[in-house]
């Protein structure tokens, strides 16, 4: 008889503490999130020693929480998940700790998580008829990279910024702007008003094939632009810089997606992370993917941001496949797209 497979799962990589109990892969019975972002905003981005008090403060509340939303007990959980890296050595160590000692408490195996792999598996619980192989572009603060999904466990690494994420980019003009943190957002939300023609700002292609990405060079044309303009006292208008800022990201970052979609035959280009959430890019790849023939899936957008909900789906095919870790699974910060962890 099948057995459904219930996971607890756990994210404090960044400035998010979270737990989500997740059945079978794709099935969220609760995904409790924890932003620290009010705390981290008057300092104008995450301060690491700050976040890995706050997770240490709420990771206890927030696991009952999950457990009770999904009207489960502890006992009841086949398997503990947890985000292993990357991200914050003190904040990941809050949460490694204490999936440890839960998975240990009740004698369950216990299961590292890719930070990444988990923003890319969120689009297995919001499209429930998505399966390996497909081409994803993963941007978040951290990270921007085009990654071939050839399994569930098995990534293989397309392209990635030679520079900024483009999150992080979002940030520093948002912060050049004076519109706060987190940027993206912020950016996105203003670019509404802008016009995202009014100033020419240069689209980094790089080599012809790459799919590599640079926003540097886009980075300081907007700061530069910033600068003459306030050097010349000219009034500038925040809007039509954040649309124009914008619309250079969103072109490279698009484009090369759909690209890769087309010359890897898949029949969808999928996108993950922090920067899924922005309305430009989800408008312009729906658009490019129906002049090209390929399907444009994303996550909504509480599934874009970062949550254990993901972790649990992610874990799950790891789980399946006997995949499990130790309890000396440690933090590691650094952990690149496919790495065992
Ligand atoms: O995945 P995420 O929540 O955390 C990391 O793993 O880094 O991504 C956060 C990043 C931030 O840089 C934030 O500015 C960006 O995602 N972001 C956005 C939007 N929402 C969040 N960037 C552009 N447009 C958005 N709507
Ligand atoms: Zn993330």
């Amino acid at each position: 008889m099948y057995k459904d497979t219930t996971i607890l799962a756990i994210e404090t990589s960044c400035d998010e503490t979270s737990a989500a109990i997740v059945r079978n892969g794709r099935e969220v019975l609760s995904n409790v999130i924890s932003t620290q972002i009010d705390i981290h905003k008057k300092f104008g981005g995450v301060v690491p020693e700050v976040a890995s008090r706050k997770h240490l403060e709420n990771i206890n509340m927030i696991v009952q929480e999950a457990l009770q939303q999904a009207g489960i007990n502890l006992e009841k959980v086949d398997a503990v998940a947890v985000t292993s890296g990357p991200g914050l050595v003190g904040a990941l160590l809050i949460g490694l700790t204490t999936a440890k000692a839960l998975a240990y408490s009740i004698n369950k195996p216990l299961i590292g998580v890719h930070h990444i792999e988990g923003h890319i598996a969120a689009n297995y619980i919001e499209h429930k008829e998505l399966q390996p192989p497909f081409i994803c572009l993963v941007a978040s603060g951290g990270h921007s990279h085009i990654v071939k999904v050839k399994d569930y466990d098995s990534f293989e690494i397309l392209g990635q910024t030679r520079d900024d994420a483009a999150g992080e980019a979002f940030d520093k003009i948002a912060r050049a702007l004076g519109l706060g943190y987190p940027g993206g957002p912020l950016i996105d939300k203003i670019s509404l008003k802008g016009n995202p023609e009014a100033i020419h700002f240069p689209r980094a292609f790089l080599e012809e094939g790459s799919y590599d990405f640079s926003f540097s060079g886009l980075k300081s044309a907007a700061l530069s632009y910033l600068n003459s303009m306030k050097m010349k006292d000219e009034k500038i208008n925040i809007a039509d810089v954040a649309a124009s800022f914008q619309a250079a990201v969103v072109e490279v970052l698009a484009e090369k997606l759909i690209r890769a979609a087309v010359e890897h035959n898949s029949k969808y280009a999928v996108l993950a992370g922090g920067v899924a959430a922005n309305s430009k890019l989800r408008q312009e790849l729906q658009c490019l993917g129906s002049q090209r023939g390929i399907e444009v899936l994303f996550p909504s957008s509480i599934l874009c941001t970062d949550n254990a909900a993901m972790i649990g789906s992610a874990a799950y095919y790891r789980y399946i496949r006997g995949v499990v870790s130790d309890l000396t699974l440690n933090a590691r910060p650094n952990l690149t797209i496919g790495e065992r962890v």
